[in-house]
């Protein structure tokens, strides 16, 4: 990923879920993760091919586990900037950056297994989006993780199997 594309990521992820980061930090935890480990794809928000492209958004898959010829990957960061929300733009790039990426592990023999993401218990709008096009198969409430730091929220954890 090129220095101007993760600026412009660090600053959608600051502005849509680490208010409290500063953009160096967000930049040194998703540097700190390579490729193939994490994988980020962008969606752009051109209206016209010739107008200079800004990013719309992003999500980025990470590598949770391995077995012998499995993956489990894990929606790591995922954020659509705010006048772009729901207009279909998480969903045209969660399935496009999915087949991607099992396109990516497959090619190296792995199939993948399952898919994890785990948006905070407040997060209604994120968990509506992956119940209807995640389709988890299993789902549960990790309570008040962050006790009263965030209002006591908790993380709902969801996991797809897709092989056994
Ligand atoms: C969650 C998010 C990535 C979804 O992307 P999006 O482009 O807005 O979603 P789409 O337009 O493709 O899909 C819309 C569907 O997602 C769900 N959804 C998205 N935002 C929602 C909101 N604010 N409230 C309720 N449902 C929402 C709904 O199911 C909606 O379909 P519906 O209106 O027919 O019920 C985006 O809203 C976002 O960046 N939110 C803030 C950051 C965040 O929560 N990230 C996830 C952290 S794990």
């Amino acid at each position: 990923m090129q220095e101007r594309e993760l600026e412009q990521v660090a600053e959608i992820a600051k502005e849509e879920i680490y208010s409290f980061l500063t953009l160096e930090e967000i930049k040194d935890w998703l540097s700190s993760m390579k490729f193939p480990y994490l994988q980020i794809f962008v969606a752009d928000n051109r209206l016209e091919i010739d107008l200079p492209a800004d990013i719309a958004g992003f999500i980025s898959w990470r590598l949770y586990d391995q077995s012998v010829n499995k993956v489990v990957l894990e929606i790591f960061w995922m954020a659509i900037k705010k006048e772009f929300q729901k207009t279909g733009v998480g969903r045209d790039l969660f399935i496009t950056s999915f087949d991607r990426v099992r396109d990516y592990w497959e090619g190296r023999g792995m199939t993948i297994s399952a898919i994890l993401v785990a948006p905070y218990e407040k997060r209604e709008g994120a968990q509506r989006f992956f119940e209807k096009f995640l389709r988890p198969s299993h789902k549960a409430l990790i309570p008040d993780v962050w006790g009263t730091e965030f209002a006591k929220q908790g993380i709902v954890v969801m996991s797809k199997i897709l092989t056994n």
